[in-house]
């Protein structure tokens, strides 16, 4: 078969507009061909762009008018709009996680401790209706970059529970590490909430992806969530923490520790950890306990190679592995840090249901249960942890 080419434009040029390119370039299924990229840092945007033999646009409307895909790699807030914006021109896009969320009331003064967490959620779950029915009236179609759905551990999983036909019992999972770099990341009101958005979205959003695939393999449908009962809490805004410099702590207003309990529809369970104040290196797992068998994915940090380094500044150069804090001593060196993500796996199957209409396993149905589970998360939190109903509505059935 002839491989297609598609035209593709990336809006952002920080950090995940980074690894978005080096994903493309390792693309092989189909021709991609990088127009361009728009950000609104411009400075920051024409770096981007010079670097790697890109055009800048200054406008979204002026790249969207070249390309068949945009990569929304921009703050959580500026999602919808930019994904509105393409898919109403009938591109495809690839949207970055959170897909969207409540990013405050407008005023100076919001403060997300204050926030009132049931306005929260239907304000969230409004901007994903409005984001789905974009969709809905577009050729093209709206893909969550969600890479733990692509991490080759939780695709193996995928192919164990449909190969067996596994009952999944229990699923935990964490994503931890020692805080984001993201200056936006302070803001509730530029991210949609704190680490429980920020970084739960990713464990959480595999478990519902592996409870979906189950329900899928055995009556043709997804086991979707019904209830969450949550805490947060904001550890390094306590007035008696006491800084190290280990640890980020110069957050505004948002949690940097979270717990979710999900319950599905089907009575089976889940736990997911996501915080800011584990010391090590980046924390990211899922284990899996089945009727059939019991599975351990070790996303980051895996022993697949680790490394004796005596003395620091050998490593000076040297990528060891995410936030980690020091690379003297052992360490689990990633060999392929981005492989194990699912960076590489996330865009080819992307481009695969772009170009050839493939399936997509991180579809926007998948992002807005993620998005329901999280928002009615936080109002459990503000109720102290009592468990509240995950809503549905019908254009996410
Ligand atoms: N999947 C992952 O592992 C992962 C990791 C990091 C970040 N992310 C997600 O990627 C997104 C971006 O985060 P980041 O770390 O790249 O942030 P960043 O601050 O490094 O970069 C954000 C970029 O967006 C641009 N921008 C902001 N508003 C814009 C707008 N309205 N239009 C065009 N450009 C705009 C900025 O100029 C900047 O270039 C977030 O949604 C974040 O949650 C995902």
């Amino acid at each position: 078969m002839q491989k297609k080419t598609v035209r593709t434009g990336i809006v952002g040029s920080g950090f995940s507009a980074s690894f978005h390119y080096e994903a493309l370039r390792r693309i092989y299924g189909t021709n991609v061909e990088i127009v361009g990229v728009h950000s609104k840092d411009q400075q920051q945007g024409r770096v981007y762009a010079e670097k790697r033999g890109l055009r800048f646009f200054e406008t979204l409307d002026a790249l969207l008018d070249g390309v068949d895909v945009i990569h929304v790699c921009v703050p959580p807030m500026a999602h919808e709009p930019a994904a509105v914006a393409g898919l109403k021109r009938d591109k495809f896009v690839i949207c970055e996680k959170p897909l969207t969320g409540y990013f405050g009331d407008g005023s100076k003064d919001f403060h997300w401790d204050r926030a009132d967490k049931q306005v929260a959620l239907e304000a969230a779950m409004a901007s994903v209706d409005r984001m789905m029915a974009a969709e809905r009236g577009s050729k093209g179609r709206l893909l969550y970059a969600e890479n733990w759905v692509y991490a080759p551990a939780v695709q193996k999983e995928r192919e164990i529970l449909e190969k067996t036909g596994a009952q999944i019992l229990w699923i935990h999972g964490e994503e931890a590490h020692s805080g984001s770099h993201s200056v936006d990341y302070a803001y509730a009101a530029r991210c949609g909430g704190g680490v429980l958005i920020g970084k739960g979205c990713h464990p959480l959003t595999a478990a519902l992806y592996l409870k979906r695939v189950e329900g899928r393999t055995r009556d043709g449908r997804p086991i979707r969530p019904r209830s969450v009962s949550a805490r947060t809490h904001a550890i390094t805004r306590l007035p008696g923490f006491r800084d190290e410099g280990h640890i980020r702590r110069d957050y505004y207003d948002i949690d940097d520790f979270s717990m979710m309990h999900i319950e599905f529809e089907d009575g089976s369970i889940a736990d997911v950890f996501a915080s800011d104040i584990v010391l090590g290196g980046i924390h990211n797992w899922l284990e899996v306990c089945a009727n059939n068998h019991r599975t351990v994915c070790n996303i980051n940090p895996n022993t697949s190679m680790q490394t004796y380094n005596p003395v620091e500044k050998n490593f000076d150069d040297i990528y060891v592995v995410e936030k980690i804090g020091t690379k003297q001593g052992w360490a689990c060196t990633s060999p392929e840090e981005d492989w194990f993500t699912g960076y590489p796996q996330e865009m080819e199957a992307f481009y695969r249901t772009i170009a050839y209409g493939e399936p997509a396993e991180s579809d926007s149905h998948l992002a807005a249960d993620a998005i329901a589970t999280i928002y009615t998360a936080y109002l459990s939190a503000q109720r102290q942890g009592a468990a509240v109903e995950v809503p549905t509505s019908s254009c996410r059935a």
